[in-house]
């Protein structure tokens, strides 16, 4: 596997594999775990040459969120990746992607505001950015994302599919289920601030999510599911529900009655000081 920091040499080390077939680029921050290794599995199935990106993105962090508490950890990450095949890793500077006098910034309207958006003004204005400008260096056939983070995803397509984006396509940025420990919980790299007594009570989340569903499914209304879902939750040792919300997969519009249409159930709730989300289909 080869390690670039700068585009020059990264256009020559693409121009190489691309003479092989299809490229699939996996866009993360480092810190890798299962979740994200899931993700590189899933794209050597699908192309030629796998391309991982680490780039810990400043314009995704708001001003209280901390950047520099950002777990960096390259030569873990790099041989993690060595050993599962992949064929480069793109790890620019942060003077790489966005030097001196760099000015623009990509908003995606709708999907972008309320749920995580909410709590995180300007964020996924940095996700969209960054992923634009990833799309745009790597030129992929198709990137992979994970479903974890939905409401991320359906930015990055509406983004790309309102941009006429053809490296990838609208239709080639796919979405990988979400890995979950064997008791449920979303794997996610801020599980690892938990203490084992909160890890324990934070498998309420996954759960408690699938009883919501199954009474919305019977027939409870959305308000009188998510009223007992944050009961169920604060109970089970969560501090407080950032948001319970059942909204519309693609449009990320809210939905009343999730039996009509598509739906999925999205969560963020706080145990300690860590933030946990979680989305699950409403079927
Ligand atoms: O999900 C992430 O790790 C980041 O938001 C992403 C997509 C790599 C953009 O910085």
């Amino acid at each position: 596997m080869q390690t670039v920091t700068r585009l020059d040499p990264l256009r020559n080390a693409l121009d190489a594999l691309r003479i092989d077939g299809t490229l699939a680029l996996v866009p993360t921050m480092g810190a890798l775990h299962e979740g994200h290794l899931t993700l590189v599995r899933e794209a050597r199935q699908r192309a030629a040459h796998v391309i991982v990106s680490i780039f810990v993105n400043p314009r995704q962090f708001g001003a209280n969120e901390d950047l520099d508490a950002y777990p960096r950890q390259l030569a873990r990450d790099q041989a993690l990746l060595e050993a599962e095949g992949v064929s480069l890793l793109w790890a620019p500077e942060p003077q790489a992607m966005y030097p001196d006098g760099y000015a623009t910034n990509i908003s995606v309207l709708g999907v972008s505001d309320g749920l995580c958006g909410a709590a995180r003004p300007g964020h996924f204005d940095g996700v969209a950015t960054v992923v634009c400008k990833l799309f745009n260096q790597v030129q992929p056939d198709l990137a992979l994302f994970g479903e974890k983070d939905w409401q991320q995803l359906a930015v990055i397509r509406r983004m790309a599919c309102d941009l006429d984006l053809n490296r990838p396509h609208a239709s080639a940025i796919l979405g990988v289920p979400t890995v979950r420990e064997a008791d449920g919980l979303a794997m996610s790299s801020r599980n690892a601030y938990l203490t084992a007594g909160q890890r324990a009570e934070a498998a309420a989340l996954p759960h408690a999510m699938k009883a919501a569903i199954a009474a919305m499914l019977g027939g409870q209304s959305v308000g009188q599911a998510m009223a007992e879902l944050v009961a169920r939750l604060t109970a089970s040792g969560f501090s407080s529900v950032d948001y319970a919300e059942v909204r519309d997969p693609v449009s990320l519009a809210p939905v009343d009655d999730p039996r009509q249409v598509p739906a999925r159930l999205f969560v963020a709730a706080r145990i300690g000081g860590t933030r946990l989300i979680d989305n699950q289909p409403i079927c």
